[in-house]
């Protein structure tokens, strides 16, 4: 199959400045479909690294000497960047979070748990990340809250018509993701979030797959608090955000204890400091941080516009490329959808695709994407997964068909 791109957008210039494509798996040249999982770095990112640990490495919000007022101001201005990257109301509303994870547990547990009592409901949707499930239920088994599950269609899609009757009864907050990591489908959060309101509950929105494929605003969103993690969006590991509306950060308890995160501490009591502070306990990942700073940086140079179509392009090429190869089945055809393609292949286990295509220098995941009940809602125990962004090309997509029609005749 050819490309289909009308236009090229800047995907091979862009490649130059994310030297892991350039690397050779197996003696071919890497083909990096695993984006959703993590991203490779933009040198940029890499570089700002290295700047602090080899010229501006101290501590933050500690000292008073040169080197350590330069870092907190560096990395505070980060805070003042993802905010104005989200749109958010204050720099105050945006805590570093170690990733997406730590932000729901943090909501769960500093937000959620202390105002739940037995009986009260939180709805989540049948197509979650394990992240978006566990931290609920350990909130709703503490407190003898109940978890309910808004149901997925045979498309992929959230069945929203069942989401009046969900709603119904004591729901204190509804934990969504805005684009799933296994099937693709992007959620009418926005839709969402206006129901769950109508009923008084809070929501949490998961953008972990959506930042690195949509601006967002979280104030046009309206939603309460959305989590983020910078790995996904070209950043480094072990970062990533929560951001709270002011007023209900300032209703959250500390989730960790420590350094930082008080006002003043004697054996008898402890007062806490302000949000974000108040959750953000010990020395952070500060090289991170700047990394993370660095990331979004370069993402405000994108066009994203262009981004959309050219990533709309590519994974209609991918959808093509399966759909027409005999024996697949593509998990996850929603009408909307970000570029990530879920298939199973009769006969093949998914994880010998993934093998078999890793000898072709192809990177895609395989398994269950940590979606358990997702896999299950669709009657397999793994799909393979392809997930794509900005600087993957439609030769590449062109290749993994090749390399599939090698695999399966090996397989077969
Ligand atoms: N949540 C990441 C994925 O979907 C790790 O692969």
């Amino acid at each position: 199959m050819t490309s289909v791109l009308a236009q090229p957008f800047q995907a091979r210039s862009i490649r130059e400045s994310f030297p892991a494509l350039s690397v050779q798996v197996n003696g071919k040249p890497l083909i990096y479909f695993d984006n959703a999982a993590t991203t490779q770095k933009p040198l940029q990112v890499i570089d700002r690294m290295n700047r602090y640990y080899r010229e501006e490495n101290a501590n933050v919000h500690r000292g008073i000497h040169t080197l350590s007022q330069v870092a907190t101001d560096r990395y505070e201005a980060v805070r003042k960047q993802i905010s104005s990257f989200i749109g958010a109301e204050s720099d105050e509303s945006v805590v570093f979070t170690s990733g997406a994870t730590e932000g729901i547990n943090l909501v769960a547990h500093g937000f959620l748990q202390p105002r739940l009592k037995a009986g009260d409901v939180i709805l989540l949707s049948g197509m979650e990340h394990h992240s978006n499930i566990v931290p609920w239920q350990l909130a709703a088994e503490r407190t003898g809250a109940t978890i309910r599950v808004i149901p997925v269609t045979d498309r992929g899609e959230l069945d929203l018509e069942s989401l009046p009757q969900l709603l119904n009864g004591p729901v204190k907050l509804v934990s969504v993701v805005h684009m799933s990591n296994t099937l693709g489908t992007v959620n009418p959060v926005k839709e969402i979030i206006r129901l769950a309101h109508q009923v008084g509950a809070a929501v949490l929105v998961d953008a972990a797959q959506s930042l690195p494929h949509f601006r967002l605003n979280v104030q046009t969103l309206g939603c309460d608090f959305l989590v983020a993690s910078g790995h996904k969006v070209f950043g480094p590991t072990g970062t990533g955000f929560l951001y709270g509306k002011p007023e209900l950060l300032k209703e959250t308890q500390p989730f960790h204890g420590g350094g930082n995160m008080i006002r003043t501490v004697t054996f008898e009591k402890t007062t806490w400091n302000d949000p974000p502070f108040r959750f953000e306990a010990g020395t952070p990942n500060i090289a991170g941080g700047l990394g993370l700073g660095a990331a979004i940086e370069f993402m405000e140079t994108l066009d994203w516009q262009a981004v959309h179509e050219y990533e709309q392009s590519l994974l209609r090429q991918t959808t093509a490329v399966l759909r027409d190869f005999p024996g697949v089945r593509i998990i996850g055809e929603a009408a909307e959808k970000g570029p990530v393609v879920s298939f199973v292949m009769e006969g093949a286990h998914a994880s010998d695709l993934g093998t078999l295509l890793d000898q072709e220098g192809i990177a895609i995941r395989t398994g269950h994407h940590c979606t358990q009940p997702l896999m299950k809602r669709f009657g397999v125990p793994a799909t393979a997964r392809v997930s794509l962004t900005f600087y993957n090309t439609p030769e590449e997509v062109d290749q993994l068909g090749r390399s599939l029609r090698k695999v399966s005749e090996l397989m077969g």
